[in-house]
């Protein structure tokens, strides 16, 4: 068998992929792309598959049929720290993927130092490592948040604030790749508006491939250039978020569309 051959596209770009549990598919030939600086949306049910393709892009769960690929490389089952690095989660519940025991400035140092420490050969746009307490700062400041923050632990922050520390934690390894899954449904509105403006704003910013997963179309309407959706484990359809609101094409989207009850206009 020969594998398909690796595009030379900036960006991610998951081709043909299915994943199985115990032999039960529950992905199945799923093909989308990513480029730098683009967020993609990627909407379906409860149990359309959405988690299990985000831990396939991060490598913790393995494919059974196509690749995951970051800049042209396929990226294999066993990823090297570095391309550990490159593909960031960012998880739906931040209260459970923060390490109660640690200040944020710990969590991050210690990210920052791993990273910094590490034959990458990714000096920072600003050409110097700085240090890592400095650098911890400088994060937190990208998801607005004072650095007086660092010496907190994670159950003195709102669920907002939470999120934008998880975003911060993500950012520390300097990603080509953000996964957000669900990232907003634990918040409340205004939170959800925060968290969504940074993860937009910080991925066009510094030209990172955000895969926004949701179940919420309004959330694609918000801040998506692209939207995928995702039935059952198979992707019906793939379209730019202006074209899809206006003329969805599959009666799966047009379905899910209808049971949004008003969605405010695009600017
Ligand atoms: N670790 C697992 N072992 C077995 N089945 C799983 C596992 N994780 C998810 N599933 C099943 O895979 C399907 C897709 O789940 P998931 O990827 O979590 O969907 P979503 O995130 O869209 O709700 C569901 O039927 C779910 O029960
Ligand atoms: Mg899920």
């Amino acid at each position: 068998m020969t594998e398909p051959r690796a595009r030379e596209t900036a960006g991610l770009e998951v081709t043909g992929a299915s994943i199985d549990y115990a032999g039960r598919r529950v992905v199945d030939h799923v093909s989308f792309g990513v480029r730098p600086g683009e967020i993609l949306g990627l909407v379906g049910e409860s149990g359309s598959g959405k988690t299990s393709l985000a831990r396939a892009i991060t490598g913790e769960v393995p494919l059974a049929t196509g690749t995951v690929q970051l800049d042209g490389a396929v990226l294999g089952a066993r990823r090297s720290p570095a391309e550990r690095r490159a593909v960031q989660l960012v998880q739906q519940d931040p209260f459970a993927s923060l390490n109660p025991l640690l200040t944020v400035g710990q969590v991050l140092d210690e990210l920052l130092r791993v990273g910094a420490g590490a034959t990458r050969g990714d000096v920072r746009a600003d050409g110097r490592p700085g240090a890592p307490g400095e650098r911890a700062a400088d994060l937190l400041a990208l998801v607005d948040l004072s650095p007086d923050s660092l010496a907190h632990y994670p159950r003195e922050f709102s669920g907002g604030q939470r999120q934008r520390i998880a975003i911060a934690r993500a950012l520390a390894t300097d990603p080509r790749v953000l996964v957000a899954d669900e990232p907003t449904s634990s918040l409340d509105a205004s939170a959800q508006a925060t968290v969504l403006d940074l993860l937009a704003g910080l991925g066009r910013g510094i030209g990172l491939a955000v895969l926004l997963i949701t179940h919420d179309l309004s959330v694609v309407n918000a801040v998506c250039d692209d939207v995928a959706v995702l039935r059952e484990g198979a992707l019906v359809e793939q379209a730019g978020v202006d074209r899809f609101f206006r003329h969805p094409e599959h009666p799966y989207s047009r379905a899910l569309l209808e049971a949004v009850p008003r969605l405010p206009e695009r600017q």
